[in-house]
């Protein structure tokens, strides 16, 4: 039997700690897949003092990144710090000192992957990052290295897992957004701190990075057009399921002619096809590859467990030397990659509105002649005979033919400063196209 590989974790919050459990409790199914024992020589952590009943000796904690860092004996790290720093710093450190990384970090990749990437290269180490995407989905191996025949033609998907946890919660249970927010908090799937869940950040840090393996192009997260959930209420819902959709935060990359479309955005899905299926805190990603055609891959996007299960096996190739081959050939999060050209920001395709208007004559037809003269065909309208009408309108929901994106935007603005509805109306995309790729 080779050596035992040792292995130092940065981090000990809930992905560190089952990230050790797995490694100990599994080791033999682990040995068996890695050629030798891999052995946790060391952790460091905050709070050195608090007891998570790990199957780790107190000295074997410490709170000092030197610790591992510096420990010739180790030869793999494993970075569970969340944020930019000093989660980069740490990265720097521990690639300066000659240690391969497995780390969970999408912010830092999306924020710092070139130069990160680029020192890893030059000190002739690997960074491996399955983790940072869909948690337990192995999707960066299958992008770069399953579907590596492929032209990928488009990403499609639900990447951030407290969001939907929220609007599949909140679909099921009648529930308003800020209670089942609370109700995710409680539950310990949403952070304290759940701001870049709802807003998108998280899911288009995550798609930035897999269109970088998908396209080989380098894109800043922060360009990409993000919507986040918080403006979804249950009325959007209820219509929406009336038309036979859900409400999904979905995240799509796709090339368009020379650019990439991309966005990440609340978005109508039609009911029974898989994105909409995709309930709780699961993620899903349905990819179509030129030669293989239309993959979908489903499974939990965050959570101890699942998140653990992906910095294993990232362990476990990098032990056997698969993610130095891979980092090596793929040019992975080269900094030389060019820049991507994101845009067209104008897609074809249906909308749904939902105003909230006076319910009074003439009103239905201002808005629908607003439509016509952007040249927005409606597909069907849906407005309740409201008993009580309430002081901020009643609704009305109108599903458009496909038409282009922009003119709809351009339509929407124009009713709102006409003043015939009260409020900011709601526009979002009905992404209808789930044929079979050519
Ligand atoms: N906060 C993320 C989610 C998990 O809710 O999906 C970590 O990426």
């Amino acid at each position: 039997m080779n050596e035992p590989v040792r292995v130092g974790v940065v981090g000990l919050g809930t992905v560190g700690s089952g990230v050790v459990r797995l490694l100990v409790d599994s080791a033999d199914h682990i040995t068996r897949h890695a050629g030798r024992k891999i052995v946790v020589e060391r952790a460091v952590c905050r709070d050195v003092e608090k007891d998570r009943g790990l199957p780790l000796a107190a000295d074997r904690i410490s709170s000092d990144i030197h610790d591992i860092s510096r420990d010739p004996s180790i030869s793999v790290a494993v970075l569970l710090v969340g944020g930019l720093e000093p989660a980069r710093s740490m990265m720097i450190d521990l690639l300066e000192h000659g240690k391969d990384v497995v780390t969970a970090n999408k912010a830092l990749l999306a924020e710092h992957g070139p130069e990160l990437f680029e020192l890893a290269r030059r000190k002739g180490r690997s960074i491996a990052f399955e983790p940072a995407v869909a948690g337990g989905i192995p999707i960066v191996a299958a992008i770069s290295e399953c579907l590596a025949a492929n032209r990928i033609e488009s990403i499609r998907g639900i990447l951030n897992g407290t969001s939907n946890f929220i609007l599949s919660t909140m679909e099921e249970d009648a529930a308003d957004y800020a209670e089942t927010l609370a109700r995710a908090q409680a539950e310990g799937y949403a952070e304290a701190d759940p701001a870049m869940d709802v807003d998108g950040t998280d899911a288009t840090q995550k798609l930035a990075i897999l269109a970088h393996l998908a396209f080989g192009v380098w894109v800043p997260w922060g360009d990409i057009p993000r919507t986040g959930i918080e403006e979804i209420d249950l009325d959007l819902i209820r219509f929406a399921g009336e038309l036979g959709y859900r409400i999904r935060l979905i995240a799509v990359a796709r090339r368009a002619d020379d650019r990439l479309a991309m966005r990440v955005a609340p978005a109508l899905v039609k009911i029974g096809t898989p994105l909409a299926e995709t309930h709780g805190a699961y993620n899903a990603v349905s990819i179509i590859g030129d030669a293989v055609g239309r993959m979908f891959f489903h499974g939990l996007g965050a959570g101890q467990m699942p998140t653990a299960s992906a910095v294993v096996a990232d362990i476990i190739d990098t032990v056997v030397g698969r993610t130095a081959i891979t980092f090596r050939t793929t040019g992975v999060l080269d900094a030389d990659s060019p820049a991507a050209r994101i845009g067209p920001a104008d897609i074809e395709e249906r909308s749904f509105l939902r105003f909230r208007v006076a319910d009074k004559p003439g009103v239905l037809a201002q808005i629908t002649g607003i439509l016509g003269e952007h040249g927005i065909s409606i597909a069907s309208v849906i407005q309740h005979d409201a008993a009580d009408a309430a002081e901020s309108g009643v609704p009305l929901v109108i599903m458009t033919h496909a038409c282009q994106s922009q003119a709809v935007q351009r339509a929407v603005a124009a009713i709102d400063a006409a003043g015939v509805t009260r409020g900011k109306s709601t526009c979002l995309s009905v992404l209808d196209d789930w044929t079979p790729a050519k």
